[in-house]
Parts: C-alpha cells; sequence; structure tokens
C-alpha cells in the first residue's frame, strides 16, 4: 500500500489532499464530511468577519461557466460564512473535528491585523486546530476598505498580517494569496520574511460571470471569483513562479479535477493540494477517488514518497528569450497513424496551421520549409500522426 503521507509546515498529513475553505465546509458536519471521504486536511469556510464586507448575497451567487455544453469553471459570489466566530466555536467546530480530523482554521485577515490575531488567538485556544489559514484574496470585496484582494496585493499589508499573527498565535501560520496580481513574487517573498510557515496559492481569479443576452442582464451583477479547471494554467504559473522564489511550503489550490493534476502540482513545487470546485461537482467521495488514483500511480512509479516527485518540472522552466534561441522543431507526421494519408478526410490540421506548412492536394502535404515550429498541428491531431522533430 502506497504512503501518502505529507509532512507540511511541520505537521504530518495522512495524505496531500485538503479540503479548500469554502462551501462544502460551511459547517462542522459539512467538513467533517470531507475527512470521513479521506481528505488529509480540511479548511472550513472562512469565518466571518464583522462590518458591510462580510455581507452575504442571496440573490444566487453561483454561475457555471461552459464552453459548448461542457463546465470548464464556475464563477460566485460568495462571502465568508454568515455564522459568527463564537457560534462556529460553541456550535460546529466539535463536530469539524469528530474522527480525530486535521482541521485547518481560515481567518479572514481584517484590516486592522490586530483583529485577526485576536480571532486566531481564540480559535488557538480551543486546541482543536493544527494551523492557520490567513485570508488575504477573497476576489469580491472592492471598496474603500481595501479588504480581500486588495490587501492581498500590498506586500507590505501581507507582511504586517503575518508577523501580528504570529507573534500572536503558536501554531503554524500560513497565508492565501490573489491570483489577481501581476506578479504574486513580492507578496509571498514578503509574506516568507515576515515568518509565514507555508503559502496557499490562489483564491479565486476576480471575474465577470457573462451576460444572459436574452435580457441584456449580466448573469451575476457583482464581480466574483473564477474557479475549476480553467483557472490551473493561472493558478499554476503562480505556484511556479513562487516556488522557485521561496523555501517555505506551499499548498496548490486552483482547477484540480483529476489526480494528474495533483501530480502536476507537486511538480511545481507543492506539498499539499487543496480542492473546492470538484468537491462542490462531485461530492465528497472525489477525495477517495483522487486517492486510489493516486496510490495506483505511487505504486506503478514505484515512489517510497510523493517527496520523491516534488518540484521535479521547475528545472526545466527557462526564460522566453532562452528558449527562443533553441535549436528550431518543425513538424513531421507518421504516414501510418495519419487519418488523411491512410483513409483520408480529416484536414484538422490544416485548418491550425497559418504558415502554410500544411496543404491538401488532395492529400496531406507538409511542407516543412514553412514550418514555424508552433506546434498546434501535434496539438490537433486526433492520431497523434504528427510530431515536432529537429530539422
Ligand atoms: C463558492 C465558493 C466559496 C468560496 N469561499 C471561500 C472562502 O470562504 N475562503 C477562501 O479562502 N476561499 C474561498 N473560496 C476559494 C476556494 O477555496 C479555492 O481557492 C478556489 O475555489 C480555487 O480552487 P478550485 O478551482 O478547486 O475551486 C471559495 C470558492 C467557491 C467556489
Amino acid at each position: 500500500m502506497a504512503n501518502l503521507e505529507v509532512t507540511f509546515a511541520g505537521i504530518k498529513f495522512r495524505n496531500p489532499l485538503i479540503l479548500a475553505s469554502a462551501t462544502p465546509g460551511w459547517d462542522g458536519e459539512r467538513s467533517n464530511r470531507a475527512w470521513r471521504a479521506g481528505a488529509g486536511a480540511v479548511i472550513p469556510k472562512s469565518f466571518a468577519p464583522p462590518g458591510r464586507w462580510g455581507q452575504h448575497p442571496r440573490t444566487g451567487r453561483m454561475k457555471l461557466i461552459k464552453s459548448g455544453k461542457k463546465r470548464i469553471g464556475m464563477v460566485n459570489i460568495e462571502l465568508y460564512t454568515t455564522m459568527t466566530l463564537q457560534d462556529w466555536l460553541d456550535r460546529e467546530l466539535d463536530k469539524a473535528c469528530e474522527g480525530n480530523s486535521s482541521i485547518i482554521a481560515s481567518v479572514v485577515a481584517h484590516p486592522n491585523p490586530e483583529d485577526t490575531a485576536r480571532n486566531a488567538q481564540i480559535i488557538e485556544e480551543t486546541g482543536k486546530v493544527v494551523m492557520f489559514e490567513i485570508n488575504v484574496s477573497c476576489p469580491m470585496p472592492a471598496g474603500e476598505d481595501k479588504v480581500g484582494f486588495q490587501m492581498g496585493n500590498d506586500p507590505e499589508t501581507c507582511y504586517r498580517q503575518v508577523e501580528t499573527i504570529k507573534s500572536a498565535v503558536s501554531l503554524p501560520v500560513g497565508i492565501k494569496l490573489t491570483p489577481t496580481t501581476h506578479n504574486m513574487v513580492p507578496i509571498a517573498q514578503a509574506c516568507e520574511r515576515a515568518g509565514a510557515d507555508f503559502l496557499t496559492i490562489a483564491n479565486s481569479v476576480r471575474s465577470f460571470a457573462g451576460v444572459d443576452i436574452s435580457t441584456g442582464m449580466p448573469k451575476l451583477c457583482a464581480y466574483g471569483g473564477y474557479t475549476g479547471p480553467a483557472i490551473k494554467p493561472i493558478t499554476q504559473r503562480h505556484v511556479s513562479e513562487v516556488a522557485r522564489a521561496v523555501n517555505i511550503p506551499i499548498s496548490a489550490v486552483g482547477g484540480v479535477s483529476t489526480w494528474e493534476d495533483v501530480i502536476e502540482y507537486m511538480m511545481i513545487g507543492a506539498t499539499t493540494i487543496q480542492i473546492c470546485t470538484s468537491i462542490m461537482w462531485h461530492g465528497y467521495d472525489f477525495f477517495k477517488e483522487v486517492l486510489d488514483d493516486l496510490t495506483v500511480y505511487m505504486e506503478r512509479e514505484g515512489l517510497d514518497s510523493l517527496e520523491q516527485i516534488r518540484g521535479k518540472a521547475l528545472p526545466h522552466i527557462v526564460p522566453i528569450e532562452e528558449l527562443a534561441k533553441r535549436r528550431p522543431l518543425m513538424a513531421q507526421v507518421d504516414p501510418e497513424k495519419c487519418i488523411n494519408l491512410t483513409k483520408g478526410g480529416c484536414e484538422l490540421c490544416g485548418d491550425s496551421c497559418f504558415y502554410g506548412a500544411i496543404e491538401f492536394a488532395p492529400k496531406l502535404i507538409l511542407h516543412r520549409e514553412n514550418c514555424d515550429g508552433c506546434g498546434l498541428c501535434t496539438e490537433v491531431c486526433p492520431a497523434g500522426a504528427l510530431k515536432l522533430l529537429p530539422e
């Protein structure tokens, strides 16, 4: 039986999968369902902040984003839990902890870091959580209060939040950053300097849910957070950039919908992987499915520990200027695999070539001298007949 255990910020988890702070961890019973389904740790919904930026719309908060009929993501305008912290502690925390679960408390960053720290202290006194995740990345609030992702875009503000909370509690403290930034690296480095024990990368991407063209109305009448499979490349960009710039562990979160996504995140430097939208779409047992698949993968690859693959892809990420200097590749066709050459009909690669390298006269002719090495034909070929190879 493969050993999926990971040590994250000094704490041992039975596996690297974590329920991300969101609706599936709305209360104690639901948080515990994630644990019973196999999650290595659970982050309940971010605790309620006071004030107008904590108010919660009940006019429809979630819209699926589709390409044709296929779901590719979701935009939501949900804020934090509507429960007070005291209610959560009195009524929900014990339920969340059943079965000796590992609970990570998500604490919303208040404009005054002392207030954030006070909440963390109250939670720590229960002795029931294993670490804290400071949320400076909610993509909804964008007013004068400068909370949520606006806070998370300011390295100095993040520094002060981490420093203040670290000096108030003894459990590990991490911070959940926003992908709605042009460069996460200086923010992550400020958090590391302030003593953060880990980084969570990242929250949802501030976005717009679209327009109902039959009424001309926005599908959601406020800006929200984009989540699910479509955001994975955005989050992976941030995880891989930050992983090369800091020495503290990373919990990756964004668009995980298969076990392969989990492995990808580890190969770009993550130690734990959080999941939200896939749980909302497929239920808590999604954890079981991914864990089973990870076990099969580890056995097949002969891995003793997931540590063996962490960061494997990072040394191969280079500046684009360096790549442009490398020897060009050109498309080459395998005539035995090509549907057009064997049976006729398929011309998909031709529609995707804009350099005059593919002609049908009437069968496929590859003008390699025109190929610019973009590789799109190899991506769209349904038979795997095209490859990019050196001249
Ligand atoms: C409906 C909804 C509510 C969310 N609420 C919170 C929250 O309270 N606190 C938080 O830190 N992140 C919250 N998130 C963000 C998720 O934790 C996660 O960062 C994001 O959904 C990206 O992961 P995914 O693609 O697996 O969904 C929420 C996401 C969704 C979809």
